[in-house]
């Protein structure tokens, strides 16, 4: 399968995925993703800056993100027309969405605004996302490079679970497969490296019980 054709029929899952449960959304994952808002509190944003959220699903975090920091501009694209159908409610007129593959896609097309990849984004959020993008890792190196000169990239997913008792966390394993999501132990290791290799600054936080992790990654002053 080539790349076009696996990001067609990735889309097409998330939509199938998410037709239905785009509803139930907001109300039943506040009870299990945590550390959004901790993210979202993280962000020390000025107003003019440009935030985008990559996956950003129905929009929950962007209009929180506005709330937070006031002033901002903020973008957010997603595989998943039907998640966006939820955004565009949930941000209005305050957000530019688009339509687009956290691995490829161009800012510049993504939200119609010529120059925007070559500014890049202040901010950038990747908040319970790779655990959804099969190729989680080419998803992180594409949106690190998404940066502007001292930007900062947060990013929030499952951790390794490993302080919650095994039963249980077999059980959640089990549970979240059924969603498509895998929790992504290595990436930690693979922040690490993109790091290293873009020459930006790395933290990374353990969630209680190892829920969740954080890690937010700042690129220098003067651009990678
Ligand atoms: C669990 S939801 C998280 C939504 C939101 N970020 C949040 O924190 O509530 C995962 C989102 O990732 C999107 N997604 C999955 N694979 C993607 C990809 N390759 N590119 C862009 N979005 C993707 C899905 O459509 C879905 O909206």
């Amino acid at each position: 399968m080539d790349a076009q054709t696996a990001n067609t029929s990735h889309g097409a899952l998330m939509d199938s995925v998410y037709k239905g449960q785009r509803h139930i959304y907001d109300l039943t994952r506040k009870y299990y993703l945590f550390g959004r808002d901790t993210l979202i509190e993280g962000l020390d944003s000025r107003p003019g800056m440009r935030v985008l959220e990559v996956a950003c699903g129905t929009g929950r975090n962007l209009a929180k993100i506005g709330k937070a920091w006031p002033g901002v501009q903020l973008y957010g694209l997603d595989i998943s027309s039907e998640m966006l159908k939820n955004a565009r409610k949930a941000v209005g007129k305050n957000a530019k969405l688009g339509l687009g593959d956290a691995c490829a896609f161009h800012a510049d097309e993504t939200f119609g605004e010529p120059g925007l990849r070559e500014k890049g984004f202040d901010r950038i959020v990747l908040s319970y996302s790779l655990s959804m993008v099969p190729d989680w890792e080419s998803a992180l190196a594409h949106t690190a490079d998404q940066l502007a000169p001292g930007g900062e990239l947060h990013i929030v997913d499952f951790g390794d679970l490993g302080g919650l008792p095994g039963p249980l966390e077999g059980l959640l394993h089990k549970w979240l497969a059924k969603f498509h999501v895998q929790t992504r132990s290595d990436l930690p290791e693979a922040a690490r490296r993109i790091a290293k290799a873009h020459g930006i600054e790395l933290t990374s936080t353990r969630g209680k019980l190892g829920y969740f992790q954080l890690h937010v990654l700042k690129a220098p002053r003067t651009g990678s």
